[in-house]
């Protein structure tokens, strides 16, 4: 089977790793556009830009693609989906129509609300007055949300009624939804989804602040940690039967069949569990130890997923082991950006027993001796994954690998899973 894995991410070279590990011949795999890091695991065609979908269509065609894997938002948004589709390559990504459920938060709330999702009470505005308004009925600390796709950096939650009234001032034009806080642990679970029926992966948690102890801004993501010894015995059960099935049984309704992977990112409150938002796609950074446990094959499961089949495949499985991920980010991040920088030490870093690098913003550049230096060149330049038998093993080992990666100014979390650890 041919595969095409379109993004540029950790998330997609965790996707990548993921294949390999569970049976896919490297060379059977194409990246676009890949990254530095993912060069070194299979083809990475550079030039193609995975937001054409005349583009990516076209190329999936020339090059007899068997399935292709959507990694981010933005090609879904764009429509990429909808134009492999056409051509009749299988796709895992939903349709333009579906990615909605991630690109515009008030329609993810219409269909909760039509299929009796739980999810917290919000309110649509359209001017800052109704923001105020709102914020006033709901009381701190205040969630205001842009309604629409903004990089991990659309939502703030904030007792600073000012700071709230700035946040919801930058994305105005795009419209603001103000929602009741909710308090308790977030989960992120994935399911696949074939359009009809769903099948759960296994439950992750991310660290979305900037900063140990959950200080600092909200980023795309810091680190995560799976599986969640602390979660009841019957939760994915019943995120399946009260989330996951009504929302994908609302789309098809609509006439917008989900297929892909169907995001739910959940707050555990003491009156029950609520979905604070969608996305449309595999999360990042959850992703990186989610895949670390997978033992079924991905390539067959998203397949079975993308041609309609989920209903008569066998249930994933997952290694009992723990799996973390510690992000490394560059200077400033989330809210300035800094320059490219050399990265030293990652061949050390890689040898630490069980540990496995995913580049996000990396990219190989000639120094002015002849060598080739990696660089990095985003705000989230890799996450270091590791797994043991337990979250003690796990964690010392992706913390070993991380001090051993040099990168001016960069900065990492030292806290991910660290409660989970007794
Ligand atoms: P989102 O992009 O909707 O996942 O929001 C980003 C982060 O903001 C989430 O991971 C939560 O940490 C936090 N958040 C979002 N909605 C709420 C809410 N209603 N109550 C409390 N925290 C929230
Ligand atoms: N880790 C959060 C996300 O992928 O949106």
């Amino acid at each position: 089977m041919k595969i095409l894995v379109l993004g540029q991410g950790a998330r997609e070279h965790a996707i990548i790793k993921a294949l390999i590990r569970t049976g896919t011949p490297a060379q059977d795999i194409i990246a676009a556009p890949g990254n530095a890091g993912i060069s070194f695991d299979v083809r990475c065609e550079t030039e193609l830009k995975p937001n054409d979908p005349l583009e990516v269509a076209k190329f999936a065609l020339q090059h007899e693609i068997d399935l292709a894997i959507i990694g981010p938002e933005a090609p879904l948004v764009a429509g990429v989906s909808d134009a492999l589709r056409e051509q009749g390559v299988a796709v895992f990504g939903p349709s333009k129509q579906a990615a909605q459920l991630e690109g515009s938060k008030s329609f993810a709330k219409e269909v909760m609300a039509a299929a009796g999702v739980p999810t917290g009470m919000a309110r649509e505005c359209e001017t800052l007055q109704e923001v105020e308004d709102a914020m006033d009925d709901f009381g701190a600390p205040y969630v205001i949300k842009a309604d629409g796709l903004a990089a991990g950096k659309g939502v703030i939650v904030t007792s600073d009624r000012a700071a709230a009234l700035e946040h919801a001032a930058k994305f105005i034009d795009m419209g603001i939804l103000v929602e009741e806080f909710l308090d308790g642990q977030e989960v992120s679970l994935f399911f696949l989804s074939d359009g009809k029926n769903v099948m759960p992966l296994t439950p992750a948690q991310d660290f979305k602040r900037a900063f140990d102890g959950d200080a600092g801004p909200n980023t795309g993501g810091m680190g995560a940690y799976s599986p969640l010894p602390w979660l009841p015995d019957n939760f994915v059960e019943e995120v399946e039967r009260t989330v996951a099935i009504p929302t994908v049984q609302e789309l098809d309704r609509l006439g917008a069949p989900f297929i892909g992977l169907l995001y739910c990112g959940l707050i555990v409150t003491e009156r029950g569990i609520r979905v604070i938002e969608f996305n449309a796609r595999f999360g990042d950074p959850e992703t990186q130890v989610v895949l670390r446990r997978l033992i079924s094959s991905l390539s067959t499961l998203l397949y079975k997923a993308a041609t309609g089949h989920l209903e008569t495949t066998a249930q994933p499985e997952f290694s009992k082991d723990a799996a973390i991920t510690v992000v490394l980010a560059s200077e400033g991040y989330p809210e300035t950006s800094a320059p490219n920088r050399p990265i030293y030490g990652l061949t050390e870093a890689e040898q630490v027993e069980g540990v496995e690098i995913c580049h996000a913003a990396t990219k190989f550049e000639e120094s002015r001796g002849g060598d080739e230096v990696l660089l990095a060149t985003g705000g989230r330049v890799l996450s270091v994954v590791a797994n043991g038998a337990d979250f003690a093993e796990a964690r010392k080992a992706a913390y070993a690998a991380i001090e051993k990666i040099q990168l001016q100014g960069s900065h990492y979390r030292s806290d991910i899973a660290l409660k989970v650890v007794n």
